[in-house]
């Protein structure tokens, strides 16, 4: 028997062989099933209970500006909030040197926010976005 796989435009659902199966990850070695709704890991995590900031997603409803909730996805360090879910990633959050440079990066962020200056993703300023292995603009 033949198996056939279709992904359909909700990118947390794969139909195999006529039935829906949700996506699955793992963040800090914990299998978690993707509910439809999570939008990026962020979302994801949260939804699971696992804390990440995500100052200027939850905030501002922005994607890449305060670099805050990096983790490491499948061996890179990329934004969660400008990653979509795909089956089998392997996402670690709680670790001692992601923590280190989100706390880094929110107090720069903050101290940007305090002195008047704004995350401005249309302006040439590259640091602003970065795009995840998937391919997802993070300034949509
Ligand atoms: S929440 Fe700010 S860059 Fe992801």
């Amino acid at each position: 028997m033949t198996t056939v796989q279709t992904k359909i435009p909700l990118d947390s659902i794969t139909i195999i062989d006529g039935i829906f199966k949700p996506i699955k990850v793992t963040i800090d070695g914990k299998h978690i099933e993707v509910d439809p709704r999570d939008r990026n890991i962020v979302d994801v995590a949260t939804r699971s209970k696992i804390g990440i900031p995500a100052p200027c997603y939850r905030d501002e409803g922005r994607v890449g500006c305060c670099k805050g909730c990096v983790a490491e996805i499948d061996g890179e360090q990329i934004f969660a909030c400008a990653t979509k879910p795909q089956e089998g990633m392997d996402i670690v959050i709680n670790r001692p040197d992601l923590k280190a440079i989100r706390k880094e990066r929110i107090k720069d962020y903050m101290n940007n926010i305090d002195n008047g200056e704004t995350c401005d993703c249309s302006s040439d300023d590259s640091s602003c976005c970065a795009p995840s292995q998937n391919g997802t603009s993070c300034c949509g």
